[in-house]
């Protein structure tokens, strides 16, 4: 454990052995079978098809014999059949959008909302965030996680909350300066967009109150940190969630190590699983994050299938294991000419490059049979008006980059400064302009 924690601050369970947490979860993993087959038409009915009941957990392995949940099953049982407690005991809904019509509802009980409130508050004091600090919450209000949940774990913690939810760019950068939050927290594409802004308006980052960024919600790369990092003066750390197993805090990056998000296993039991034979995999192994819910009332989720790429490590700040930094969903993944690739990967790439701004957009069309790719960047603000050989010169170099490291040929072309679209939430990089075969 690394001495610059100071324990007293921590939970019991985040100092606990390794031995106390495993029992830990295995009495909560046999109480969040039961609740779920005792009151979820789905879980009994799909438990006694293969003959399982929650009494055949002997142990924290026995899960593996357990079947898998899945978006679609929300979205089958829309918009309640999954919640495990009366209606009367519901005391907030979350909604994500997906794709595809209808959204998935989740709902938490006063005890849900409780434990939720519980992990980010520890989240935000693993990020290095005390109480007394101002928290500018920058993720969207509503029916989104991001918002409410990042909102009542603060105010947990004993920060002063500033609940600016997104969008309203200028104004979000009004409060930093007026109210001179210490903290932020925010979708990373976001942050881009409002450090657009604090520059547009001729703020020196570097002299704002803000020392820490809490950013997730989406994939970003660690080129990316380190750009934030620089840009703004801050600590730049990794917030990981999801509304179906709660919202933001299920893992937290913690500030001492800097090294991929802690998992609060003594709440979200991960597993990770290779996603196309269901098998379990060994720690260390890259695969697809599965996660069973060990406390929660309202929606219980038994061994839920992510689509999250990512690999499970062991804890550094705290016994607790971490996650590495999730490449992707396998739902975002583009198949270019046969080859897999991620979003992340092209941003690595652009931000390799020191003339190129942190914004970037993938656009795919189809020639005939063949897929193309072209990568759309622009140059940082300062080198606008670049003379166009230099231009081709650095659009070149990206290609070639993508070529190597990637090995897919896209074309670059490098659009004028502040022209690309910017995020207010999560962004979106990929324009899929391809005909389905
Ligand atoms: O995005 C919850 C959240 C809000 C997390 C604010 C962190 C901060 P959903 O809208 O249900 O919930 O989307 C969940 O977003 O399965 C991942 O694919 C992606 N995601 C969330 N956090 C990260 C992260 C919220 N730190 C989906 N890195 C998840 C990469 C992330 N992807």
């Amino acid at each position: 454990m690394n001495m610059l924690i100071n324990t007293n601050l921590l939970d019991p369970m985040e100092t606990a052995s390794i031995d106390q947490l495993r029992q830990h979860q295995l009495d909560r993993l046999r109480w969040s079978l039961k609740h779920a087959y005792d009151n979820v038409p789905l879980y009994k009915q799909r438990f006694d098809s293969l003959g399982l009941h929650p009494d055949d957990l002997k142990s924290l392995e026995d899960l593996a014999k357990f079947p898998f949940t899945g978006k679609n099953d929300l979205r089958d049982n829309y918009p309640y059949g999954m919640f495990a407690v009366p209606m009367e005991d519901v005391v907030r809904l979350h909604a994500s959008s997906g794709t595809t019509g209808k959204p998935t509802v989740v709902g938490y009980t006063q005890n849900d909302i409780n434990t939720w409130a519980n992990v980010v508050a520890r989240s935000i004091r693993a990020a290095g965030g005390r109480r007394g600090d101002k928290v500018q919450i920058s993720y969207g209000y509503g029916l989104f996680t991001g918002g409410l949940g990042a909102h009542y774990g603060a105010e947990r913690l004993g920060c002063t909350v500033i609940p600016m939810s997104g969008g309203q760019t200028e104004k979000q950068v009004q409060l930093i300066r007026d109210f001179q939050p210490d903290i932020i927290m925010v979708t990373p594409s976001y942050m881009l967009n409002i450090a657009d802004e604090i520059e547009r308006q001729g703020l020196d980052p570097h002299k704002l109150a803000l020392r820490l960024g809490i950013f997730g919600a989406e994939p970003w790369t660690a080129e990316l940190r380190r750009a934030v990092e620089e840009r703004m003066g801050i600590t730049a750390l990794d917030i990981y969630g999801l509304s179906e197993i709660m919202g933001p805090g299920v893992a937290m990056e913690c500030a001492e190590t800097k090294d991929g998000p802690t998992v609060w296993e003594d709440h979200f039991y991960p597993e990770i699983i290779d996603p196309v034979t269901g098998a379990v995999l060994p720690d260390g192994e890259y695969g697809e994050l599965v996660f069973t819910s060990l406390s929660k009332e309202a929606l219980p989720m038994i061994r839920y299938r992510t689509r999250d790429l990512t690999r499970l490590l062991p804890g550094t700040a705290r016994p607790m294991r971490r996650i590495d930094k999730i490449t992707g969903r396998s739902d975002d993944m583009l198949i270019i000419r046969g080859v897999n690739v991620f979003p992340t990967q092209i941003e690595e790439q652009v931000l390799k490059i020191k003339q190129l701004s942190e914004n970037y957009e993938i656009h795919l069309y189809r020639n005939g049979n063949l897929d193309s790719m072209d990568v759309h960047v622009e140059l940082k603000h300062e080198l606008q008006g670049l003379d166009p050989d230099q231009q081709r010169l650095i659009g070149n170099e990206l290609s070639k980059q993508i070529k190597t490291y990637i090995g897919i040929s896209a074309r670059v072309l490098i659009q004028p400064s502040h022209s690309l679209k910017r995020s207010e939430g999560k962004a979106c990089h990929v324009y899929d302009k391809r005909t389905p075969v």
